[in-house]
């Protein structure tokens, strides 16, 4: 199938061209290199043996994402590109509902005059809030608490009410808990820009030595050692189930929403008594005040898409912890190396 990956270049749509290209799909991407390097490309091909479509462009410009989508026949699109900092979207909010949300209204208004009517959408579990139970249903309330995960909940009502008015469309949302770990061959992985926001690639860096001291955001939570507790996911496996909801849903219409989690949560304790453990390091942290907006407790209820996607994701956390440690030894310096 020939399919347009929108931010194909970042860390979970390279994993998904990845996947895409080993079963046989026709991945082609648009990404605008925000947050991105070109050399992802060389990687993808060292590793499957096929390059990937890529154009240079904005999700925002209608005019261009119909002619990518007419010019190369496009079947059905997966739509990453965006941003995703919780705490940039506070202080820039304009630069989150831009990309994220004006973005994915002009790619639906380019695929409806490219006549293409298959979408699978990156949504996170940040759509929750601080929920009031785990694990999270697909059913719970949607009380985002950012401008991120406004952006991203605005986008899924939209898309909703979208479908609603275009039945014969087939539209997916997934629903990420907290994606993590590399490709295995340590070509392919999460490329911060700057300080790492993110538990396990700070803890990386850390184990590195290329930063001093993990600050772990509060252990008074009501969780067994006191540390947040979220849902780790290899991102390969994320990047599968993107496969089996091309697969499932794309003939059938409607708008299908899907956690994608492993079902189990970790705390920060827990990730890193791992990382020391397949390091043989010892990683220095101190305790710092919790951060704002953090929750305890989030993990996901994955009931739905084991049982309509037939998707379960099979790599434990040590796999996801050595896989990080692959990437960072051989990248010290992401693309840059
Ligand atoms: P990423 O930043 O690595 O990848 C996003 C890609 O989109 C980048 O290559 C960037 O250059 C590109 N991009 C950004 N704005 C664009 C635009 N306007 N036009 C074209 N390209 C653009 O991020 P990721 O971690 O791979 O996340 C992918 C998607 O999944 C995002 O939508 C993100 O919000 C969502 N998500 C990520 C996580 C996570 O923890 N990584 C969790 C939940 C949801
Ligand atoms: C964060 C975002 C979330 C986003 C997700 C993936 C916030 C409030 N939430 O989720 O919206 O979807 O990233 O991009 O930013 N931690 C530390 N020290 C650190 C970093 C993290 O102790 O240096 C702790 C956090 O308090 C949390 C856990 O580690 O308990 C995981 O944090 P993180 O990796 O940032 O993910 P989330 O907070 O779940």
């Amino acid at each position: 199938m020939r399919v347009l990956v929108t931010g194909g270049m970042g860390y979970i749509g390279s994993h998904t061209c990845i996947q895409l290209l080993n079963a046989g799909h026709d991945p082609i991407i648009v990404d605008n290199l925000s947050n991105s390097k070109p050399l992802v490309l060389d990687r993808i091909q060292k590793i499957t043996g096929r390059r990937p479509g890529f154009v240079l462009g904005d999700v925002c410009d209608k005019r261009f994402l119909i002619n990518v989508l007419q010019e190369h026949k496009v079947e059905s699109v997966i739509h990453f590109a965006g941003v995703k900092s919780v705490g940039e979207s506070n202080s820039l909010p304009i630069k989150y509902y831009e990309n994220n949300f004006i973005g994915s209204l002009r790619l639906i208004e380019a695929m409806q005059s490219a006549n293409v009517t298959s979408l699978v959408f990156s949504s996170s579990a940040t759509v929750y809030g601080d929920p009031a139970s785990v694990p999270i249903k697909e059913s719970f309330p949607i009380q985002p608490t950012n401008p991120y995960g406004r952006s991203k909940s605005m986008v899924e009502q939209f898309l909703q009410d979208f479908q609603h008015a275009n039945s014969d469309w087939s539209i997916t949302l997934l629903r990420y808990f907290n994606p993590i770990g590399a490709h295995d061959s340590g070509l392919v992985g999460e490329d911060p820009n700057g300080e790492p926001s993110n538990l396990v690639p700070y803890i990386a860096q850390v184990a590195f030595g290329k930063r001093y001291s993990l600050g772990i955001f509060g252990n008074d939570y009501d969780t067994p050692d006191g540390t947040g507790i979220r849902d780790y996911v290899h991102v390969v496996d994320l990047a599968d189930g993107h496969l089996a909801a091309l697969n499932k849903t794309i003939n059938t219409p409607g708008t299908h929403v899907f956690n994608l989690g492993t079902g189990r949560g970790h705390s920060v304790l827990e990730i890193l008594r791992a990382f020391e453990e397949h390091s043989k390091l010892k990683i220095p942290y101190s305790i710092k005040p919790r951060r704002q907006g953090d929750i305890a407790k989030c993990w996901a209820n994955v009931a739905d898409a084991h049982k309509i996607l037939q998707w379960k994701a099979t790599r434990s956390l040590a796999t996801m912890i050595k896989d990080t440690w692959n990437w960072q030894v051989m990248n010290p310096n992401g693309y840059d190396s």
